[in-house]
């Protein structure tokens, strides 16, 4: 596996890969890489030849006050998991490669409208900062394809409505979420969770699973979902930011929309849980 720190190698290797023929694969990460970050990875392998993964803790998708610098960085780690998982360019910009040094980034791309909804409501800049980051990123690598895991399904979405607008070639490719054996969602963030927080963790995708199982079986009063899963959330010892019933392109649903889609984020303890589940009917 080749590492690169700065665009200028990475662009040097890219090249020759493409006049090989060499279809490229990307997968943005912020690193602390789990079973989930590999899934995308494995899948990446079976899409194209060759296989980039990109590590930054992109400071713009952070609020004020956020976790920036307590956020988990364990980049030895991640490269060894990497070597392991067959891929071949890590790309770990060094500092300044991203967003020049004492340069605030004049130019952001954003989706409006959807991204200050639902999560963007509660994180005001989060989803401009992770568009900005991604077509930053799709810029540099220019990959033909790019995988991002459904766990994260309103940045998935607003991804996708980037990349269609903008006409970037790249295809995207969402994944599913891979879960612990309690139905817990991998997460960097999980290790903020104590064990006693730990345990409780996993109710946040049951409560979930209760709303998607009414959903399915033709429940259509969303907001009294929403209401019940809040409050049952709240019993279970959770702060939630919001519970949501959305159609699957996270539109306000009809009662006649069958692709649908339940999302939540909480806060437990110092950690804010995020999770989702699409549901046909
Ligand atoms: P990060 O949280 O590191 O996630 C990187 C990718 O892994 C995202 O596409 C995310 O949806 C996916 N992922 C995370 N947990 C997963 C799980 N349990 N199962 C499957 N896939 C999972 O998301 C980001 O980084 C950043 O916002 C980024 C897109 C890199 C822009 O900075």
């Amino acid at each position: 596996m080749l590492t690169t720190e700065t665009i200028a190698e990475l662009r040097g290797h890219l090249a020759d890969w493409r006049r090989s023929g060499a279809s490229i694969a990307l997968v943005p990460t912020m690193g602390n890489l789990h079973r989930g970050h590999l899934s995308l990875v494995e899948e990446a392998r079976r899409q194209a030849d060759r296989v980039v993964v990109s590590i930054f803790v992109n400071p713009t998708q952070f609020g004020p006050g956020e976790d920036y610098t307590s956020y988990p960085r364990t980049p030895e780690r991640d490269a060894e998991l990497l070597r392991q998982g067959g891929v071949d360019l890590l790309f770990l910009p060094a500092a300044g490669q991203i967003y020049p040094p004492s340069d605030k980034p004049a130019t952001y791309v954003e989706v409006p409208g959807l991204s200050d909804e639902l999560c963007g409501a509660f994180r005001p800049g989060h989803f401009r900062g992770v568009t900005t980051v991604v077509c930053k990123l799709f810029n540099i690598v220019q990959p033909d394809v790019a995988l991002f895991g459904d766990k994260d399904y309103q940045q998935l979405t607003l991804i996708s409505r980037m990349v269609a607008d903008l006409d970037l070639p790249v295809r995207i490719v969402g994944m599913p979420t891979v879960r612990e054996a309690d139905g817990l969602a991998l997460s960097s963030r999980n290790g903020y969770l104590g064990s006693a927080e730990r345990q409780q963790a996993a109710r946040l995708h049951a409560i979930l699973r209760d709303a998607a199982a009414r959903l399915k079986a033709g429940a259509t009063n969303y907001q009294e979902l929403e209401q019940q899963a809040c409050e049952a959330l709240i019993s279970a010892g959770f702060q939630p930011d919001y519970v949501a019933i959305r159609a699957a392109d996270l539109a306000l649903p009809s009662a006649d929309v069958r692709e649908l889609v339940a999302l939540a984020a909480a806060w437990l303890g110092r950690a804010r849980l995020i999770d989702n589940l699409q549901v046909s009917r």
